[in-house]
Formats: C-alpha cells, sequence, structure tokens
C-alpha cells in the first residue's frame, strides 16, 4: 500500500510513521508527504522514506527544504494546491490526513473525489465540512477509515451489525487536565496546567480542545457523519480512564464496550490495516483492581460542548465559524493573552454573532475569516 501521510510532522504524523516502521516494507511504502513550517524534521522523514512528492506551507518553506536534501527525485509543492496534489496526484493507493485544523479539508475532498480511501484523523474535515463530504463520498468508490481512537472504536463495535440493531453509540471522554479542578479557579489555569493531559500525548490544540470538551463535541460530529447516526442516538460520557474507547447500545439493551490502554498508535494501525488486527508491542490491560468510572458532561465546567452541538443542529457554516474561532482562542490562550475560560465564553460569543450561511468551499472560507478575525478580538 502506498501512502500519502499528510501533517507528517505531527502527533499522528511521527506516530504513523513509527507505526508504518513496524509493518511489513514489502506491504507499505510513503507515495507523499505533506507538513507545515517544521522543514527540519520533514527533511529528515524524507531521507528515510524517500517519497516521490512532498509539500510545506508557503514558498519560503519549501526553499528552505530544497538546501537541505537531495532533490533530483522528489518534486516540492506548498500550499493548499501542494497539500491537495499530495492526496490526489501522488499515486498514493490510501490518504491518512493528519493536518490539523480546517486546512485539512480540502485534501479529504480531493482524495475522495478521486476515489481514493482517506484514513482521517483530521476531525475538522468533518466537523466543518460533514454535509460537503458525504456528498463527495455518495459518488466515490473511496471509503473515510476513521483515525481518531474513540472512532476506531466504534467502528469496529458496528463493524458486523445492521443499523437496526443499533439504539445508540456512546463516546468516552477523558475530561481533560482540568477535570477535577474547582469550578471557580478554571478562569487561572495555565497553558502548562492545560497540556498536562492526564492520558493521552497529543498536539497542543486537541490538548487544549480535551479540556474545553470542545474536542469531544466535534467527536459527536465527527460519528454523526461517519456512521449516519442522528445526534439523538450519540452520547457523550466522562470517563477518566480512558480505557473504554466507544460503547454501542444494541436494540437489546445489551452494551458492547471496545476497551484498551490508550495508545494512538493502535488506531493509526488498524485504519492501515483493517480490518486485520496485526500485533503491536503496546501495554496491556492489567483487569485486577482496575475500575471504570462514569460520568455525565456538566455544563457548568464544560459550556464550550453543548455550543458546540447547538452549531451542529443549527447546520451550515456554523461550525466553520465555531473550529476558525477555536482555532484562534486557543492560540490566544497558549500565548498568554486570554483566560482558559475565555475560549468558551468566546464560542458563544462568535455563536451569538454569527449569521446562518449555506455550506460551500467559498462560504467556508469567508465564514472563516470573519470568525478568526472576530475571535481575535474578543
Ligand atoms: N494527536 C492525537 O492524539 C489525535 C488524536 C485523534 C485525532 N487527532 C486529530 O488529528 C489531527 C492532527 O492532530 P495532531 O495532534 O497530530 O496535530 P499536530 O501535532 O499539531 O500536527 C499537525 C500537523 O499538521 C501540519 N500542518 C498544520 N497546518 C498545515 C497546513 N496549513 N498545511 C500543511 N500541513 C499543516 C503540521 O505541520 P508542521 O508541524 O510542520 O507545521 C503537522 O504536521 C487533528 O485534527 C486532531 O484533532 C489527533
Amino acid at each position: 500500500m502506498k501512502l500519502a501521510l499528510l501533517g507528517s510532522t505531527g502527533s499522528i504524523g511521527t506516530q504513523a510513521l513509527d507505526v508504518i516502521e513496524n509493518l511489513d516494507s514489502d506491504v507499505f511504502s510513503i507515495a507523499a508527504l505533506a507538513a507545515g513550517k517544521n522543514v527540519a524534521l520533514l527533511s529528515e522523514q524524507i531521507k528515510r522514506w524517500q517519497p516521490q512528492v512532498v509539500s510545506v506551507y508557503g514558498s519560503a518553506e519549501a526553499d528552505q527544504l530544497s538546501t537541505l536534501i537531495d532533490t533530483s527525485n522528489l518534486e516540492i509543492l506548498h500550499g493548499e494546491q501542494g497539500l491537495i496534489a499530495c492526496a490526489n496526484q501522488s499515486q498514493a493507493d490510501r490518504v491518512l490526513n493528519a493536518v490539523v485544523g480546517s486546512a485539512g479539508l480540502s485534501s479529504t475532498l480531493a482524495a475522495l473525489e478521486a476515489n481514493i480511501d482517506v484514513a482521517l484523523a483530521n476531525k475538522e474535515s468533518l466537523v466543518i465540512g460533514g454535509e460537503l463530504v458525504q456528498q463527495v463520498l455518495q459518488q466515490s468508490e473511496a471509503k473515510l477509515l476513521p483515525v481518531d481512537s474513540e472512532h476506531s472504536a466504534l467502528w469496529q463495535l458496528l463493524m458486523p451489525h445492521q443499523s437496526q440493531e443499533i439504539e445508540k453509540i456512546i463516546i468516552t471522554a477523558s475530561g481533560g487536565a482540568l477535570r477535577d479542578w474547582p469550578l471557580d479557579q478554571l478562569h487561572q489555569a495555565s497553558p502548562q496546567d492545560v497540556l498536562k493531559h492526564p492520558n493521552w500525548n497529543m498536539g497542543a490544540r486537541v490538548t487544549v480542545d480535551s479540556a474545553t470538551l470542545v474536542n469531544k463535541a466535534f467527536e459527536v460530529i465527527e460519528a454523526h457523519w461517519l456512521f449516519q447516526m442522528p445526534y439523538t442516538q450519540i452520547e457523550a460520557v466522562v470517563h477518566p480512564q480512558s480505557l473504554v474507547h466507544g460503547m454501542v447500545e444494541m436494540c437489546d439493551g445489551m452494551v458492547l464496550a471496545h476497551i484498551g490502554m490508550p495508545d494512538m498508535k493502535v488506531p493509526i494501525q488498524f485504519a492501515l490495516t483493517a480490518p486485520l488486527h496485526q500485533p503491536m508491542n503496546t501495554p496491556r490491560m492489567d483487569w485486577v483492581g482496575q475500575s471504570f468510572n462514569f460520568d455525565s458532561i456538566c455544563n457548568d465546567r464544560y459550556p464550550a460542548f453543548s455550543t458546540l452541538l447547538q452549531a451542529a443542529e443549527m447546520g451550515g457554516a456554523a461550525l466553520a465559524a465555531l473550529n476558525a474561532a477555536d482555532e484562534v482562542l486557543v492560540e490566544r490562550f497558549l500565548a498568554g493573552n486570554i483566560p482558559f475560560t475565555q475560549i468558551a465564553s468566546g464560542l458563544e460569543e462568535i455563536l451569538e454573532r454569527y449569521t446562518p450561511t449555506a455550506l460551500t468551499i467559498d462560504t467556508i472560507a469567508n465564514v472563516d475569516q470573519w470568525a478568526r478575525q472576530t475571535a481575535a478580538c474578543l
């Protein structure tokens, strides 16, 4: 399988390369690598994996990259068109989209339009553009394969069953780094406090989004599109141990659960080898003395969760606005410019000011720009 890995320098991207290193090298190879600005790491990856095409953020990064590597058998592209070309013109059999943020949507659409399967870590593709992705999927022979651990779990649980057997799906949330903080101290949380995720080691934005539960709302939306389930049949609960990744309640009341030690390499590998599980040297469950706790999502602690789901019910470009605003608000929080609690209040304010707009690639770009500018001044 020839893979185009988009976002190769990130948390998922680097773990994906570790996974491929341990799979059969006669079966898996890298056709394309795409990254943003981490040219130094990308140049090391190019030396190791010998792709035919790579893409970086802009022309400055492309120039910098060409000084670091032998370019004789390599095409260096940049920007959105470069990312798209890595997805649909690199002869890849599968795209693993691990770009962060709205930048990932166009390459997901491009790969599916070219009938190339997409292993999807970039949840924003479905959060912002779920309706567009769905339309393309209906005309395409390609499949979307979940990489997110919760969706990988649900995918595996749902695989042998028909939709009429399913009553609801249940997604678990760790609750993030501030899960046990007193509510009246949340506004004092520093970036260092929030980036200390209790169970997962992830990129900065998704770690902050885990503490606000923006990430969990995104996952509910992702599940809605991936599994074609109405929101009324998707429940999210806080599960501090992060051992149960997903559950499916059947129509006879029985619940199937997917359980294992948290390790993103497992769902990444499954997205490449499914429906087969292949051996992995991962930590194993120690069942004795292990407890499993589940709590409801408290709106006072996680107000952004309901704001996001309200936007999901509105449809159109509302989620494009909130996703863009969240990117800006998270950056401002990480830079020490706004308190943690202003991420949620900022999202609420953006939704109040948003003018309902139909969803197209062009409206996404306009709404995205409006939301970024507005969120930068809140
Ligand atoms: N990390 C996890 O455990 C996890 C779990 C489930 C789902 N996800 C999802 O997977 C996606 C990636 O997450 P992550 O944690 O791996 O993020 P990350 O560590 O921040 O990495 C993001 C990657 O995207 C690249 N990138 C950013 N902007 C780009 C652009 N405009 N064009 C091309 N490449 C760009 C970055 O390149 P540079 O670094 O070179 O700038 C980097 O390679 C997100 O949607 C996230 O929600 C992550």
